[in-house]
């Protein structure tokens, strides 16, 4: 049984409601602004250096003194393999000639795992935010207890129920159910495995029934009747992430808003050619390259998905760029943060009377 009330008190909100943390997209400001609304703001620092991300948490404490969310990156440490980035690089070159560009001489890690990262486990412990959350995987299960005698609460995302499995052994707090119509990098811990893609109704009810954890759904939910929906299927909050990047507060960039607001968020598929992991975002070009040739390990990938992003948007196109984005992108509207808070849950109250994990109740208003 999910025990869901006690579990929105321990995370200190009002609105079983997280904005999902988005390395790219999620800023302080919209973290605070969802926060100050009584969801759950969050901050993506997977991708951030140590001074970076506590930049990022102290900048936000300026704007909130309500509880927010902070998510790492706990991919395998990728592997070099100087083959098969020059292979990739060689791969890529007509698309840079096509802008008078050449490819990198070479491909770097362009971030660190969180498996290892000594430094930021100590800058996490020594900062405390309210929520830490994992994705790809899981720290070391020390962490974990270090970061709950902390009173840290932690949070995992799983795509499987053996991912879910693995998550509630190691003393984590709750499970983020990624279905497979979520936009973004799909948390599965094994990149190399054969990514299940299971819906996110399918993987919520099921991870609901066999776990003890509360369970968070994330993957195209995008207004109040979506949040009643995955509440009722067991969930006891949402995770939303596509539905806030047009929030002006997100740091998404002109042209990403474009695209999301036009005909072209109808269609989002699923490319590991961007990233060196599956990921989903509005289709461009780079979701239609021949899967003759395999990209390097994540993120050394990125590294020249970024380059060839960054050669052809100088010239106004972008058709490389990662404009990761859900199912439901169709549905995002574009609101101040806090308006699209209270819009949700009015829309979620409209819907529901009572769910297994929440009552909402005047207060939650
Ligand atoms: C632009 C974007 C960036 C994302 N970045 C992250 C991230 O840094 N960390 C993470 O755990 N999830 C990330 N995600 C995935 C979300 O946590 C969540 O699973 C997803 O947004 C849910 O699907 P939805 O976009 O349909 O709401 C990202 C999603 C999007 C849309």
């Amino acid at each position: 049984m999910n025990a869901s009330l006690p579990f929105l008190d321990r995370l200190g909100v009002a609105h079983p409601i997280i904005q999902a943390p988005m390395v790219g997209v999620s800023t302080p400001t919209l973290a605070a602004a969802v926060s100050n609304a009584g969801g759950l703001g969050s901050l993506g620092l997977g991708a951030s250096t140590v001074d970076q991300a506590r930049a990022m948490i102290r900048a936000t404490r300026t704007l909130t003194g309500k509880p927010f969310h902070v998510n790492l990156f706990c991919h395998r440490p990728a592997r070099a393999d100087a083959q098969r980035e020059a292979n990739w690089l060689a791969y890529l070159a007509p698309l840079f000639a096509e802008f008078g560009a050449l490819p990198p001489m070479a491909l770097r890690e362009i971030y660190e795992s969180f498996i290892g990262n000594e430094a930021m486990f100590g800058m996490l412990l020594e900062e405390r935010p309210a929520v830490v959350s994992f994705h790809f995987g899981l720290p070391r299960a020390d962490w974990i207890r270090a970061f709950r005698e902390r009173g840290i609460v932690t949070l995992a995302t799983a795509t499987t129920l053996e991912e879910a499995a693995l998550i509630e052994r190691a003393g984590v707090d709750a499970v983020i159910a990624q279905g497979a119509e979520a936009g973004g990098h799909h948390g599965v811990f094994d990149s190399t495995a054969c990514d299940a893609s299971i819906g996110t109704f399918a993987l919520v009810r099921t991870i609901a029934r066999q776990s003890k954890l509360p369970v968070i759904a994330a993957g195209g939910i995008m207004d109040g009747d979506g949040i009643a929906a995955a509440l009722r299927l067991g969930a006891c909050a949402v995770q939303m992430g596509t539905a806030f990047v047009l929030c002006p507060e997100s740091s998404a960039s002109i042209a990403y808003r474009e695209q999301l607001k036009s005909d072209r968020a109808r269609h989002t598929q699923v490319t590991a050619a961007i990233s060196g992991r599956p990921a989903r975002g509005i289709a461009n070009r780079m979701y239609f390259l021949h899967d003759t040739h395999t990209p390097p390990d994540y993120p050394i990938a990125y590294d020249a998905a970024k380059a060839l992003h960054a050669a052809a948007s100088a010239q106004g196109n972008h058709e490389f760029a990662a404009h990761w984005a859900g199912q439901g992108a169709p549905l995002a509207r574009e609101l101040p943060a806090a308006e699209l808070m209270q819009v949700l849950v009015q829309e979620w109250r409209k819907r529901t009377t009572a769910s297994r994990c929440v009552a909402p109740t005047d207060d939650a208003l």
